[in-house]
């Protein structure tokens, strides 16, 4: 079981954020990386829609063998993680907007998270939240647009830039002085981000630490890799394969695509 591959899925193509992550943390460890590109975005989709992708791909990495589940997608994760739990006897691990640490770092107090709609009106981030807007402000702002321009590979863009901007305008108004990015998406946003903040406004993304909880579940569930030699990796995509290949650069991963 132990040398079975870790599955990990998103919306598209986002998730490799993570999927660079864990890849580093556990090289030994190989991967299938579903890319669900056909069905992005899955921000707009309402509750039910995204519960019923989160199962299919789900269902898809149990029957490639997959020994535990990576739901690289903030969206995914809010919405449908406890159904899959319910459902399924394999460990998952989600991602979420990480308000935590930012409110720990805040010193104006005001910090600011860019998240897709479907994570933003989900229970799960309200629950959490709640739990800090008491002690600081939260400047919550939909990301509407960014991942389709990502999906088609308009990263750097024209497009991109003026969207940024008027998504940044409000917090930097507020005064923050973190900016969650609250969707595995927005890492690749991370150096044009950098040229529109001030320099003293943290950018900060939970990708590590997902890596860091994936390796302690497979360590508790005796589901670690003990091979020592370096893991397979393999890119499934049912969208454009040179969009998954233009942000892997020269990562070691195969890339097929998929009628999914
Ligand atoms: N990468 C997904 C997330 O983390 C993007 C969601 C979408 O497809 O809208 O939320």
């Amino acid at each position: 079981m132990s040398s079975k591959p870790i599955g990990i899925f998103d919306s598209g193509v986002g998730g490799l954020s993570i999927w660079k992550e864990i890849h580093q943390l556990l090289p030994m460890e190989s991967t299938h990386y579903l890319s669900d590109s056909k069905n992005a975005p899955y921000g707009p989709k309402g509750r039910e829609a995204i519960i019923a992708l989160s199962i299919k791909n789900t269902e898809w990495l149990i029957s490639q063998g997959c020994k535990l589940i990576v739901v690289a997608c903030n969206t995914a994760t809010t919405n449908a993680i406890d159904t899959l739990r319910n459902n399924y006897a394999i460990p998952f691990i989600g991602i979420e907007p990480a308000i935590k640490p930012a409110a720990l770092q805040s010193k104006s107090k005001a910090i600011g998270i860019l998240a897709t709609k479907g994570t933003l009106s989900s229970q799960l981030f309200h629950k959490t939240s709640q739990l800090y807007s008491s002690e600081l402000l939260v400047v919550e702002q939909e990301g509407n647009g960014i991942v389709e321009l990502i999906e088609t590979g308009r990263l750097h863009s024209t497009e991109m830039l003026q969207l940024l901007q008027s998504y940044l305008k409000p917090m930097l108004e507020a005064n923050i002085d973190c900016l969650v990015l609250g969707c595995t998406h927005y890492h690749f946003l991370t150096p044009i981000l950098k040229q529109l903040l001030p320099s003293h406004v943290k950018i900060i993304d939970s990708g590590e630490a997902v890596a860091r909880q994936t390796k302690a579940v497979l360590e508790a569930n005796q589901l670690l890799n003990n091979k020592t030699i370096v893991g397979a990796n393999k890119v499934y995509t049912n969208g454009e394969k040179s969009v998954v290949t233009a942000l892997l650069s020269s990562e070691t991963a195969s890339v097929q695509t998929l009628e999914f």
